[in-house]
C-alpha cells in the first residue's frame, strides 16, 4: 500500500491551535526502575485510584496492570536506547450493561496519557449514529470528524457491532469500519480505539470482520457483579453524594438487590445507581411533607428503610408471591 488513504490530522499546528493546549504527559526520561517510571509519570497514582475506587473487577484490574507493565517496560527500554515498536493498544471491553466498561475506559485513557502513549488522554464516546451517515457520501466525513476529535486520546465505540449490518448489503457501516481499520493501523501511536458491548454480539462481529479482530490486541471481559459487590458499590455511591443508609435501610437494600437481580433488565451497577436515585427522590418527598420541621444534617443525609421498601420491586413481590 502506498500509504494511508485516510490520515487524520491532529499533530498539525493548525489543528493543535484550535484546541486548548494539550496537557503534556509527564516524562520519565532517565528512569531506570519501574517505581521511578510509575512515580514520575504518576501512572502509579491512577492505578492505585482504580484499585481503590472500583469495587470488584479483579480480572479487569489484572489486565490493566498487564497493559501498564508493558508500557512501563517499553519506557525503560527506550531510556536505555533500545527501540521498541509502538505497541498496539486497541481493546475490546465486553460485558453486560452497567459492568463498568465506560468507567474503566476513562481511567484507561488517563493511564495511557500518563505513560506518554497518547498526547491528550481524553475519551470520545460514540455509537454507530455518530459515525455512519444516512445518505451516500455522508459516512466518510462523519467518521473522519469523530476520528479527528479523538486523535491523541481514546475513541470508545459503544455497541460497536451495530457498525456491521450483514442483512443490508449496501449498509454504510462498512465504510466506517474500513476507515477505522486504516486509522487503527496507521495512526496507532496517537489513537487508541476501544470497542465495547455485549460479549456474544462482539464475538459475532469479529467473526464477520477478521480485520477488526486482528487489530484488537487486548480483549477484556467484564463479569456481572455479585450481590456483595453491588452492595459495596451502593455504599460508595451514597458516600460520594453525602448520603448514608439509616437503621434497617442497608438490610432492606440487600433484600432489594436479591429481588432485583432475578428480574429482567437488571443492569448491574447502573441499576444500583438508578435505585439509589429513586430512593433519594422518596427521601426528598418524605422530608418535603413536613414543612415546619427544622431539618438536621442527619435528616438530609439519611436514606431510611422506608425509602428503600417503597420500591416497586417490593410491591410486585407482594402482589405476585413466588410460585
Ligand atoms: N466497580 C465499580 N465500582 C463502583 N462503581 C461502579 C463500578 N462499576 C460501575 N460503576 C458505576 O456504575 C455505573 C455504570 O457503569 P458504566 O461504566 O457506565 O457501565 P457500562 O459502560 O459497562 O454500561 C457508573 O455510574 C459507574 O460509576
Ligand atoms: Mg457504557
Amino acid at each position: 500500500m502506498a500509504g494511508p488513504l485516510y490520515s487524520i490530522p491532529g499533530t498539525t499546528p493548525s489543528a493543535a491551535s484550535a484546541d486548548p493546549p494539550p496537557a503534556q504527559p509527564p516524562v520519565a526520561d532517565g528512569a531506570r526502575t519501574v517505581a521511578a517510571v510509575l512515580a514520575q509519570t504518576q501512572a502509579g497514582a491512577v492505578m492505585d485510584e482504580l484499585e481503590r475506587d472500583l469495587v470488584g473487577l479483579a480480572p479487569v484490574k489484572a489486565r490493566i496492570r498487564e497493559i501498564a507493565a508493558l508500557l512501563v517496560i517499553d519506557k525503560l527500554r527506550l531510556n536505555l536506547g533500545l527501540s521498541a515498536a509502538s505497541p498496539s493498544l486497541h481493546m475490546s471491553f465486553v460485558g453486560n450493561p452497567g459492568t463498568g466498561k465506560t468507567t474503566v475506559a476513562l481511567r484507561m485513557a488517563t493511564i495511557l496519557h500518563r505513560l506518554g502513549y497518547i498526547r491528550k488522554g481524553h475519551l470520545v464516546a460514540v455509537t454507530r449514529d455518530d459515525l455512519v451517515g444516512q445518505y451516500i457520501g455522508h459516512t466518510a466525513p462523519k467518521t473522519k470528524e469523530v476520528l479527528k476529535k479523538a486523535m491523541g486520546g481514546v475513541l470508545f465505540i459503544d455497541e460497536a457491532y451495530y457498525l456491521y449490518r450483514p442483512e443490508n448489503e449496501r449498509d454504510y457501516g462498512q465504510e466506517a469500519i474500513e476507515i477505522l481499520l486504516q486509522v487503527m493501523e496507521n495512526q496507532r501511536d496517537d489513537l487508541v480505539v476501544i470497542l465495547a458491548g455485549y460479549k456474544d454480539r462482539m464475538e459475532t462481529f469479529f467473526q464477520s470482520n477478521p480485520g477488526m479482530r486482528s487489530r484488537i490486541a487486548h480483549h477484556v471481559d467484564f463479569p456481572d457483579y455479585q450481590a456483595a459487590d453491588l452492595l459495596q458499590i451502593a455504599d460508595k455511591m451514597l458516600a460520594q453524594q453525602h448520603y448514608h443508609f439509616g437503621p434497617g435501610a442497608r438490610a432492606a437494600f440487600v433484600e432489594y438487590l436479591e429481588r432485583r437481580l432475578t428480574q429482567p433488565q437488571f443492569a448491574n451497577a447502573r441499576s444500583v445507581r438508578n435505585a439509589l436515585e429513586r430512593a433519594r427522590l422518596r427521601q426528598a418527598s418524605r422530608l418535603f411533607g413536613d414543612q415546619e420541621r427544622e431539618l438536621t444534617a442527619d435528616d438530609l443525609t439519611t436514606i431510611s428503610e422506608a425509602d428503600i421498601r417503597a420500591s416497586r420491586v417490593f410491591q410486585d413481590a407482594a402482589a405476585a408471591p413466588k410460585k
